[in-house]
């Protein structure tokens, strides 16, 4: 089915025009059941042939939240370890082995066999995909996000990653009830005219 309508101007609201990374969080809990849904809203957006090569760590417990946050930059720290959940997305550099049921009409993993910066080029792209699709379903259902980049990679991929050396961090995520005393004055946004053209 195709979209026929635009959703509306709360929705836009609240999952673009209002909607903020926060660096600080309410102390309210994040549910199981609440970071099923964000994945089941996630997995419907589109990746290049299907692949899904994201790989989603939710680190909840107060044991897997300080694991990340001892990987973190230092400013980053707090945001991981206040935060209801912090989700690592990874990324699996292996993701064409998956091809045969993923996109089982043509042989798409042949691919992609052999070719490790095609495949690290792919995953990079369409995990990268898949993290903002998770944020943009987190607002969707009313939550939160403070995503960040500023982690040592390769201490995160020791202590995640290490049985399985074909998935990488990409980006970090908090995930939960941000507190509004947490976040800088909204910076600009480019005018239509800064940054696009149409042909
Ligand atoms: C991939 C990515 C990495 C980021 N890394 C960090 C980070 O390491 N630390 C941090 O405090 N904010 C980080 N941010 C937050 C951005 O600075 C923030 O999203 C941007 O300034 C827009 O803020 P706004 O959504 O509140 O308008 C990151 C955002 C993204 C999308």
């Amino acid at each position: 089915m195709s979209a026929h309508e635009p959703v509306s101007d709360a929705a836009l609201d609240q999952i673009f025009r209002n909607a903020r990374s926060f660096n600080g969080w309410q102390d309210k809990p994040v549910s199981d059941v609440q970071i099923a849904a964000i994945y089941d809203l996630m997995k419907m957006g589109p990746t290049a042939a299907n692949s899904h090569p994201g790989r989603f760590v939710w680190c909840k417990s107060t044991e897997a939240k300080q694991k990340l946050a001892d990987c973190a930059a230092e400013n980053n720290k707090t945001k991981v370890l206040t935060a209801p959940v912090c989700v690592i997305v990874g990324m699996d550099n292996d993701f064409h082995e998956q091809l045969p049921w993923l996109f089982p009409h043509v042989d798409a993993k042949s691919w992609f066999d052999g070719q490790d910066a095609w495949r690290a080029e792919n995953a990079m792209r369409n995990a990268s995909l898949q993290g903002a699709y998770l944020m943009l379903a987190a607002r969707s259902l009313g939550l939160d996000c403070g995503p960040m980049s500023g982690f040592d990679p390769d201490a995160v991929n020791k202590a995640f990653f290490a049985d399985t050396p074909n998935v990488v961090a990409n980006f970090i995520c908090s995930i939960g009830y941000g507190d509004p005393a947490s976040i800088f004055d909204r910076s600009p946004r480019p005018d239509f005219g800064a940054f696009n053209t149409i042909l």
